[in-house]
């Protein structure tokens, strides 16, 4: 399994764009996936070529806010997620953010396994449904 950052113009991005269909609720499309802020990181899990996993996510100040990630469904429980997750949490910040379905139990287990606790909840942050908001703390590092 390879680990990358997606580049600009990468021959990849329609296969993360298919993945993130597959399997998230709100996926990105190819243009916004090519056309990502400079704030923004993608990272895609490869085996064998193939894509079988994404991670994106927002490094603002000392501030990460996870975007998305997913991993292809053969794929699963094989430490491919956490290793996406330890190469974003490798970054210089102070507290790392995301939502999650309220009844994702699946993946509300896997930030837990990485330390991330439960903080709130967005009302409606998906369609008719609520989002819970996790973050994890690291050391008080600035911008
Ligand atoms: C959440 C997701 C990214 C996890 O990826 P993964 O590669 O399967 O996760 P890992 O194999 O790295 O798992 C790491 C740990 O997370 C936990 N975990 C992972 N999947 C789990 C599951 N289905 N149920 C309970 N715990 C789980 C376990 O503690 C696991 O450690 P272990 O294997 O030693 O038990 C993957 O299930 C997925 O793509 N889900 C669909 C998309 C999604 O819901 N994304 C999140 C949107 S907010």
């Amino acid at each position: 399994m390879k680990l990358e950052y997606l580049k600009k113009n990468d021959p990849r991005i329609p296969s993360c764009a298919l993945l993130e269909k597959k399997t998230l609720p709100t996926p990105w499309s190819e243009e916004s996936i090519a056309n990502m802020t400079p704030q923004g990181r993608y990272i895609v899990a490869d085996v064998n070529d193939e894509v079988v996993g994404i991670c994106s996510y927002y490094l603002v100040c000392d501030e990460l806010e996870l975007v998305n990630i997913a991993v292809a469904d053969r794929f699963r429980k094989q430490g491919i997620g956490k290793a996406m997750m330890r190469k974003m949490l490798d970054e210089s910040f102070s507290v790392c953010s995301l939502e999650v379905e309220e009844d994702n139990s699946s993946a509300i287990s896997f930030y837990r396994s990485l330390g991330f606790k439960e903080s709130g909840k967005r009302k409606n942050f998906y369609k008719n449904k609520d989002a819970i908001i996790m973050i994890l703390q690291k050391e008080n590092e600035k911008c």
